[in-house]
């Protein structure tokens, strides 16, 4: 089957058997199946490139539900089942007046892989909502929980990209969300001056998801009109003598501290500078608001995708010495 709808890239790779659980009991059932030595684990799709076809079973997870596990006078429990999309995920606490995911609207993507990169944005990352999972191992299909300590999560990573790469399937997070005094996070600049414009001046957890929807739908591509799996490229960081290097080339050049001797540059700067923002080669090219992604209209192919990916990376290596890592799983 084509796997097409399955990843917001809207790659046309094909999947030579394909599967959808619903439940724990078949996904541990067919997870052991013997016949079917290579298998992909699909989750929303929003975070990979299929750069060719799938000889093997891909299994989509589709296991559904949210529900409160506990609570206390100021925080409540939420689980949320993996196969959730991440932004109905958003809207249900939006909507039960629950606090912490709201900057994390409009992200494209499912609950249960949210965690593997530790996805982020307007100042928030999953981790500081993220009370616990569980998954089940591949070694011996039994579920395990992982505390917020041992997923070890980092900008864009966790143990999920690293020591534990390949080993789990996430069917669930447990997230820790406030029932009162909201924690608003609006210091990320374009958050305040999008409050301001919609003329809102007490922010509620509510006018920030719509701000931050507002934000994010001026800027990024909408997958379902435009294939494409936002940030193509982590931000870079570079040492401060570095930096301070390129400052003298390039006066304009932003940052954000990382620690005394590190910052972190953008990499949509970067590719801006190097030309790239907005160009188009047939069916795929760099976006035009957003030079950080790189966008499918229609019929590309994830090589094309991938050797333009390679072109900006020795591009930017070139003109600024840094190498820029790309933040999706190429497949
Ligand atoms: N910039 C440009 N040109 C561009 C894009 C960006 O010059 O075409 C510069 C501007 O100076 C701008 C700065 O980069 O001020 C930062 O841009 P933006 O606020 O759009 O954020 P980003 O660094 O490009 C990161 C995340 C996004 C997240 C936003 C908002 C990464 C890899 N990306 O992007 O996450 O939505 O911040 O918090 O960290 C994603 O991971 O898929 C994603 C979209």
């Amino acid at each position: 089957i084509s796997l097409k709808p399955y990843n917001t890239f809207g790659i046309d790779a094909k999947a030579e058997y394909f599967v959808s659980v619903t439940n724990i009991d078949d996904l541990k059932h067919i997870l052991k199946l013997k016949e079917y030595p290579n298998k992909l684990i699909l989750g929303g799709g929003s975070n990979m490139l299929l750069t060719k076809d799938f000889n093997g079973l891909v299994i989509h997870i589709n296991l559904k539900g949210i529900e409160i596990v506990s609570d206390d006078e100021d925080f409540v429990y939420v689980k949320a089942n993996a196969g959730e999309n991440w932004h109905q995920f958003v809207i249900w606490c939006i909507n039960n007046d629950f606090g912490g995911v709201e900057n994390l609207s409009l992200i494209p993507g499912n609950v249960g892989t949210a965690p593997i990169q530790n996805i982020g944005a307007y100042g928030i990352e999953l981790k500081d909502t993220f009370k616990s999972c569980e998954a089940i191992s591949l070694e011996n299909n039994e579920l395990q929980t992982f505390t917020k300590t041992e997923c070890d999560f980092g900008y864009r990573n966790s143990i999920f990209k690293q020591q534990a790469k390949g080993k789990f399937v996430i069917t669930s997070v447990v997230f820790k969300l406030t029932k009162r005094n909201h924690k608003l996070n609006i210091n990320y600049g374009t958050i305040a001056s999008q409050l301001e414009a919609m003329k809102i001046t007490n922010a509620t957890i509510q006018d920030i998801s719509k701000a931050v929807i507002a934000i994010r739908e001026s800027k990024l591509p909408n997958p379902k009109e435009i294939g494409n799996s936002g940030s193509f490229f982590k931000n870079p960081v570079i040492s401060k003598a570095h930096f301070n290097n390129l400052v003298e080339n390039f006066k304009d050049i932003p940052s954000y501290p990382v620690n005394d001797d590190e910052v972190k540059v953008p990499a949509g700067w970067l590719i801006e500078k190097a030309g790239f923002k907005g160009k188009r080669f047939g069916d795929y090219g760099v976006h035009k608001n957003q030079a950080l992604v790189l966008v499918n209209y229609g019929n590309a192919k994830g090589l094309d995708i991938l050797n333009l990916s390679k072109l900006i990376q020795k591009t930017i290596k070139r003109l600024f010495d840094i190498s820029i890592e790309a933040e999706v799983n190429i497949l």
